[in-house]
C-alpha cells in the first residue's frame, strides 16, 4: 500500500488512533496488561465486561493514568433514559461513549443533550459515537434474525445518515464500510472500527474482519483492537509489530 494512502491520518499521532479494548473483569487484570505493554498504549476502551465489574472508578483510575478512554457501553433505551445515562457518563470523565443507532433518532438526540448537560464548565463533550450492525453480525443474520431486508452495507449507511442527522460524531462499524459511510455522511464524520485482526491471529467471533494496515488504508479514524494484542503471547511485541507495519503500510 502507498504510504500517501496513510499519510491523512498523519503517523506521528497513529497511536491516539488506535483504541485497545480492554475486555477483562478485574482491575488488576487491566493493569498487568497494560504493564504488559510498557506504556506503548494512549487509547483504551472499557466495555460492558469490566464497566460491570468495576463500576465507574475504572474510569477514573485509566484517566489518572492520563489514558484517553471510550466507555462502550452501547445504550439503547427510552430516550429519557438514554439521555440521563449519558449525563452520568459524561461526569466522569469518558472521552468517547456510545448508542445504538437502532435506538432511533430521539433517543440519540436526547443523548446528545444529557452529554451537554453532564460535562462541567469549560470542558469539552465526550465524542458520541452511534453502533450501526455490530462487527460479529452477518448479512444473512440480518435478513433472517432480525427481519431488515437488503444488503448489510446499506443498512449500516442508513444507519450513519440518521446518526449524523441526529448531531452524532461519528459511528462504529466495520472497517469495510467505511468508505460507504463517509460517501453518505461527509468526510470529517468519524468512524470507530472494530473487527481488526494483526496478520496470523484468529478471527474468534468477529465476521466482517480486517488488518490495522488495510482499515487506515480505508480511511477510518479509530481502530479498536482487543484479543490480537492481548491474547497475544506476547503483547508488547505484538503491538511493536503492528505499529511497524502500519508506519511500512504493509
Ligand atoms: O477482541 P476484539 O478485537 O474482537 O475486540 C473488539 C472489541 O470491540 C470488543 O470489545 C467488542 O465489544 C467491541 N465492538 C465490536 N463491534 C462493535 C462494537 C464494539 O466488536 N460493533
Amino acid at each position: 500500500m502507498e504510504l500517501s494512502l496513510l499519510q491523512e491520518h498523519s503517523l506521528d499521532k497513529i497511536d491516539e488512533r488506535i483504541i485497545l479494548a480492554l475486555d477483562f473483569q478485574t482491575k488488576d487484570e487491566v493493569l498487568n496488561c497494560l504493564a504488559s505493554l510498557e506504556n506503548q498504549v494512549r487509547y483504551v476502551k472499557v466495555g460492558m465486561e469490566l464497566f460491570y465489574a468495576e463500576g465507574s472508578a475504572i474510569v477514573s483510575l485509566l484517566k489518572e493514568q492520563g489514558l484517553n478512554v471510550f466507555v462502550d457501553l452501547k445504550i439503547h433505551d427510552i430516550p429519557n433514559t438514554a439521555k440521563g445515562s449519558m449525563k452520568s457518563l459524561a461526569r466522569n470523565g469518558a472521552d468517547m461513549v456510545n448508542v445504538h443507532v437502532a435506538g432511533g433518532l430521539a433517543m440519540m438526540e436526547a443523548a446528545r443533550e444529557g452529554l451537554e448537560q453532564g460535562i462541567s464548565a469549560g470542558s469539552t463533550s465526550p465524542l458520541l459515537i452511534g453502533v450501526t450492525m455490530l462487527t460479529s453480525s452477518s448479512q444473512q443474520m440480518m435478513n433472517e434474525q432480525m427481519l431488515i431486508s437488503g444488503r448489510l452495507e446499506e443498512t449500516v449507511a442508513h444507519y450513519a445518515s440518521l446518526a449524523s442527522l441526529a448531531g452524532l460524531d461519528g459511528v462504529v462499524a466495520s472497517p469495510l464500510e467505511v468508505p460507504i459511510i463517509k460517501q453518505v455522511t461527509r468526510t470529517d464524520f468519524l468512524t470507530v472500527t472494530p473487527g481488526i485482526r494483526t496478520v496470523g491471529s484468529a478471527f474468534g467471533d468477529q465476521t466482517r474482519v480486517t488488518t490495522p494496515v488495510k482499515a487506515f488504508e480505508l480511511g477510518t479514524d479509530y481502530i479498536v483492537i482487543g484479543r490480537s494484542i492481548t491474547q497475544a503471547e506476547e503483547p508488547a511485541k505484538a503491538w511493536a509489530d503492528m505499529m511497524k507495519s502500519i508506519q511500512e503500510g504493509k
